[in-house]
């Protein structure tokens, strides 16, 4: 018999009762081969998905810079992968966006070609979010018909695929606020939006690190210390990105362009205008690039006062390179906040500054992983 029919019999009739047998230990020697490199394919699935949600978060902090994001009128998941092909197509979504509050009280003087460059930026923006979906569900099929995924990764795909509606809906959810009243979309609205998306790569991120470093060993005292420092910081940073949304949406950053001081304040007079006084928290723009400023410092601060405190010298390479990054993230994205509010937010300070926000992000929870309890693993 030659090899490849004895491989083919073993993995098909696996003789019983005898573990010993040359056509067993065979048949374990392909099965673990194979599962090594599932495994790898699965974490480079889910690297491409982090990614991509990276990608459309980016697209679409310059779709919203740029004025683009109320250009396209209508929600079709199908047909809208098409853009208008001719004159008369183009003509026609030109109309459409004509009946919206954003083109009589802003745009009125757009020319058609105007008109398709705000286009440009919004349907790059839904394109990658189909794309996504794409990317998520056709390798998910394969790894499941071909049986490489366990019940755990199942329940989380599923997971994936429900986040990923959920962005979907509430982009489209977004955009109608713009559409009837308002010349820009609910800065509510927009929170709920990048945070669900920071949410979705968080979720993504995690399930890849489970599968990447599933066999790395830990130091279980330093996570006890180290842990609820991260997770503080968690609640924080993502209370920064929703202010940050909302300094965003509310055009927050196109007044006040000094640093440190507020114009000429510490504490800017504007602060507490509107009644009641707890709407000043959400509406006021004045209060809330105050808010903003003040919670970058103490990131700032907590930051610092983590990288300097905590024993770097017992840590893995990778919770140590994790440490340091997040110090490095941290200090960037403060400078680049800084500049964004100097340069009265000019786009590509402004998209940089949206780029800091996920590599912080995005460290902060590769350290919550490093250091996450043994029970946590999956
Ligand atoms: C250190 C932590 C910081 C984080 C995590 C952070 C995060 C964010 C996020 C997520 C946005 C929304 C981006 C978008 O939707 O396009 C934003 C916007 C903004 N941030 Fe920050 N920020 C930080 C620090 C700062 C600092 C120190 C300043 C200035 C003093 C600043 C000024 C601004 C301004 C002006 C905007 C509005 C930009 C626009 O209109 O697109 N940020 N920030």
């Amino acid at each position: 018999m030659n090899q490849a029919n004895t491989l083919f019999l073993t993995w098909h009739f696996p003789p019983k009762n005898n573990p010993h047998s040359q056509f067993n230990q065979l048949t374990y020697y392909f099965r673990t081969r194979m599962n090594d490199t599932s495994r790898k394919r699965i974490i480079i699935w889910l690297l491409c998905g982090c990614f991509l949600v990276f990608a459309m978060v980016v697209i679409g902090g310059i779709t919203r810079l740029t004025g683009s994001g109320l250009s396209i009128t209508e929600w079709n998941v199908i047909m809208g992968a098409v853009p208008p092909l001719n004159d008369h197509e183009w003509n026609d979504a030109f109309v459409k966006y004509q009946q919206t509050p954003q083109f009589h009280k802003l745009n009125y003087d757009f020319t058609l070609s105007e008109f398709k460059e705000i286009f440009f930026w919004e349907y790059l923006h839904r394109l990658i979010g189909r794309l996504i979906g794409i990317v998520f569900l056709l390798p998910f099929l394969y790894f499941y018909f071909t049986k490489q995924l366990d019940k755990a990764m199942i329940g989380k795909s599923i997971m994936l695929f429900l986040l990923g509606g959920l962005q979907g809906f509430l982009g489209w959810f977004m955009v109608k606020s713009g559409l009837t009243e308002r010349t820009s979309v609910s800065h509510y609205r927009l929170a709920i939006h990048l945070v669900a998306a920071f949410i979705t790569f968080a979720f993504t991120l995690w399930f890849a690190l489970e599968l990447i470093y599933r066999d790395e060993k830990r130091n279980p005292v330093l996570e006890k210390k180290h842990l609820p420092i991260l997770r503080v910081l968690f609640v924080i940073v993502i209370m920064q990105i929703i202010y940050g949304a909302f300094v965003a949406g509310l055009h927050a950053g196109k007044f006040a362009n000094t640093f440190p001081m507020m114009d000429d304040e510490w504490v800017p007079s504007g602060i507490a205008s509107d009644g009641p006084w707890w709407k000043n928290l959400f509406e006021n723009p004045v209060t809330i690039q105050f808010i903003h400023r003040v919670m970058a410092i103490l990131v700032l601060l907590l930051i610092g006062w983590f990288w300097t405190t905590s024993d770097r010298k017992m840590m893995t390479p990778s919770q140590r390179r994790g440490i340091n990054f997040l110090l490095i993230a941290v200090a960037v994205q403060f400078l680049l906040g800084v500049f964004t509010l100097l340069s009265k937010v000019e786009i590509l300070l402004a998209s940089f500054h949206q780029v800091g926000a996920f590599m912080l992000f995005s460290s902060v929870i590769f350290l919550l992983f490093q250091f996450r309890r043994e029970k946590e693993i999956a």
